[in-house]
């Protein structure tokens, strides 16, 4: 048990200590804003920083396309052709799944689509989908079309599970009781891994029990889980699931996509899919024959050939989490770090400031969302305010602000000077 201390020499040691400080270089953080001596990068959970390596993995594949032009596609180690094959081990590692059940494609609501067109399939007596009352509006919304793709109306067939007593927190036995409740009529549960307002880590496990149990098919959006939070997607049973990479994965701005698909359902060609060539196996998919020869593997989701450039930043960033053990041994610093913000908040804060994410270790990850209480205080201009000393974080309407100690690059000294830097700006916009 760490004895939390507000002695800014406490995060010095605690710095000296931490056995990823050397993970920091490897990133490249933007410099601080005009008028600020320092940059805190706190919006991991936005948008990761560029891995150091991504200017070279790019650099070359630019080279290569400079040198080979269409050759490219065959030649070199990898060809752009194969690229994605050099993705799946470590992407399998984050996620907890086996190398046929991973594909990396296209962009997260994309995916979302083309999973949601295999695994919800409503017909009259089952024709449900449960999502979250505030899901993030883009699931919200491929939810909402999807079922009218298939004729059903919304207002009968989208049905939501709310946060426990008008709060922001959802509580397991709310969702199984949910899933319960709409049993027979259930076709499929969509929700996320981890909370996008909130950061609660949801409980994948019993989801997934529950939703089975009614002969529901069960999807998670993992946007803001993957290389924050350890994943065991195959173990838990989940039947599909997507990602964005460009948030904890550091990937690029709209950096690639990926889905998993549970190995039961990888080679069963009674699924609908919207398909396209590159679903197609490598060996037959040349002969330029109309008869579609799927691969037995999550790869037969993928329509169009890979996109070498994004998934070259891809790759940079995924050796990152593998050089450092990945996200379990990732974990325990992620904990520390926002159980000393949270230890701060407290002292230095209290009755301000309040986490709307869960104080329960395993129920957080790396983002902690605070609220700011007073009426007199001014949230938005707070944000502006430590945003204009440097600290890069985001304002979710109507007073949270949320941010993402991240363990690869940010320090506990970011961390104690964030805490004085909200502080300051608390002080400086109370009204009365
Ligand atoms: C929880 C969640 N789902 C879906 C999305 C949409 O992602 P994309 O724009 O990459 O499709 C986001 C984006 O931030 C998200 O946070």
């Amino acid at each position: 048990m760490t004895e939390w201390s507000t002695d800014p020499a406490m995060a010095a040691s605690l710095d000296a200590a931490d056995e990823f400080s050397s993970f920091r270089a490897r990133f490249e953080l933007p410099p601080p804003p005009k008028g600020a001596t320092e940059s805190i990068y706190f919006v991991g959970n936005s948008l990761g920083p560029m891995p150091t390596k991504a200017r070279e993995y790019i650099n070359r594949e630019l080279d290569r396309w400079a040198m080979l032009g269409v050759k490219g596609h065959f030649e070199g180690a990898p060809g752009w052709a194969d690229y994605h094959k050099i993705l799946i081990d470590p992407l399998c590692r984050m996620v907890g799944a086996l190398p046929h059940e991973v594909a990396v494609m296209n962009t997260l609501t994309v995916n979302l689509h083309n999973l949601l067109v295999s695994f919800y399939r409503p017909i009259a007596e089952r024709h449900k989908i449960l999502i979250e009352e505030h899901a993030f509006p883009s699931d919200h919304f491929a939810v909402e079309s999807q079922i009218r793709l298939h004729g059903f109306d919304p207002a009968d067939s989208l049905v939501t599970v709310k946060p426990r007593d008008g709060g922001e927190l959802f509580h397991v036995d709310d969702i199984v009781a949910a899933i319960e409740e709409h049993g027979d009529s259930l076709a499929t549960v969509l929700l996320p891994g981890v909370q996008y307002y909130t950061g609660q880590v949801m409980p994948i496990d019993e989801i997934v029990r529950a939703g089975h149990a009614v002969g529901a098919t069960v999807g998670i959006d993992l946007a803001h889980s993957v290389g924050n939070v350890p994943l065991t997607l195959h173990d838990s049973a989940v039947d599909f699931a997507t990602w964005c990479s460009y948030k904890y994965v550091n990937s690029s701005p709209g950096g690639i996509s990926g889905v998993y698909v549970h190995e039961r359902h990888v080679n069963d060609q009674s699924l609908p899919k919207l398909t396209g060539w590159w679903g197609n196996r490598m060996e037959t998919r040349f002969a330029m024959q109309n008869s579609f020869d799927p691969y037995p593997t999550a790869e037969s989701w993928a329509a169009s050939n890979g996109t070498a450039l994004p998934m070259a930043a891809l790759r940079a960033s995924l050796e990152v989490f593998d050089d450092a053990g990945g996200v379990v041994a990732l974990r325990a610093k992620s904990k520390k770090q926002t159980a000393y913000l949270l230890y701060l908040l407290d002292e230095l804060l209290d009755g301000d400031v309040k986490s709307l994410t869960p104080r329960d270790p395993e129920q957080r990850g790396c983002q902690l969302s605070l609220e700011i209480i007073p009426d007199d205080i001014d949230g938005r201009a707070v944000f502006d305010a430590i945003e204009a000393a440097g600290v890069f974080c985001d304002w979710r309407f109507p007073n949270v602000i949320r941010v993402a100690p991240t363990p690869l690059f940010n320090t506990f000294g970011e961390i104690r000077r964030f805490v004085d830097l909200l502080a300051n700006a608390i002080a400086a916009n109370r009204t009365v």
